[in-house]
């Protein structure tokens, strides 16, 4: 589904006065593109992600998803945190089913699939306290897609993680999006990563955050890290940081 953002103002009420986090950000996302979202800390990046999600409705604008006017949090809009959130007192298999039934067959047919793409397969009765960090952030991506979201939010959602992980977690979500084709909207700190996933990248500018830039990434899939027009399109976001205050944590 397509995504229509315009927010003219995202404020937030302190004591000491009112704090103006997003001033016109406006953008329109196609259906089935995969935007990745950089930009300095504390910028507005988390508070622009619950937007879209419903979980923030008090601000100045709009977003639409399709026709339907974001209103709340809705089975549209799947939403993966930095951290995983799993309930420790379920198994995986019930993380993923949720207050889904796993007796009802297509429910149980479904997460069977997903955890074979997400590569859980022998784990589907261990616990959270179990799971390394990238196993539980497999279980939330799991969860999200299980409601066939018309779009994937995800917040910095391997920010967590080794190299080696996180490495394979991008490949797990690309394959996942070459699948479903669903629009996914992913934060990040990794610049490497928003050029690897995204068809575009969105750059964000602090106080107040806006986009700064939105820079498309036309190179095919599978994407070499160390191949010279990737290593041009890395260049280019990086110049765009180098006019904000606050680089991005990880260069
Ligand atoms: N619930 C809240 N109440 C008051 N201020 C808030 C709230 N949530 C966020 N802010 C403020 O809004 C600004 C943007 O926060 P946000 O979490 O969106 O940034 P971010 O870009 O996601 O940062 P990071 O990269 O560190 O996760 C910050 O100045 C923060 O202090
Ligand atoms: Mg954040």
């Amino acid at each position: 589904m397509d995504i229509t953002i315009d927010i003219r103002d995202k404020s937030f009420k302190k004591e000491r006065g009112v704090v103006h986090v997003l001033d016109h950000v406006y953008f329109h996302i196609d259906d089935g593109e995969f935007i990745t979202v950089i930009g300095p800390s504390g910028c507005g990046k988390s508070t622009l992600l619950k937007i879209v999600a419903g979980l923030d409705t008090d601000y100045d604008g709009s977003v639409y998803i399709g026709r339907q006017k974001v209103q709340k949090p809705s089975v549209e809009q799947g939403f993966v945190f930095q951290e995983h959130r799993l309930f420790p007192w379920l198994t995986v298999e019930e993380n993923i089913a949720a207050d889904l039934s796993l007796n009802n067959a297509e429910i149980r047919k479904k997460v069977d699939e997903l955890i074979d793409i997400v590569r859980l397969g022998g784990f589907e009765k261990a616990y959270p306290k179990e799971l390394s960090g990238g196993m539980s952030q497999r279980v939330a991506i799991a969860r999200a897609l299980l409601r066939k979201p018309s779009v994937l939010l995800l917040d910095e959602p391997f920010g967590a993680l080794d190299a080696f992980t996180r490495s394979h977690l991008q490949e797990v979500l690309l394959q996942v999006w070459a699948e479903t084709k669903t629009t996914m909207i992913l934060v990040t700190h990794d610049l490497d990563e928003s050029v690897y996933l995204g068809n575009r990248v969105a750059v964000m500018d602090t106080h107040p955050g806006r986009i700064r830039h939105l820079i498309p990434i036309d190179l095919p899939f599978p994407r070499r890290k160390t191949h010279p027009s990737f290593q041009k399109l890395r260049q280019k976001v990086l110049r765009e940081f180098e006019t904000i205050s606050e680089p991005p944590t990880t260069l």
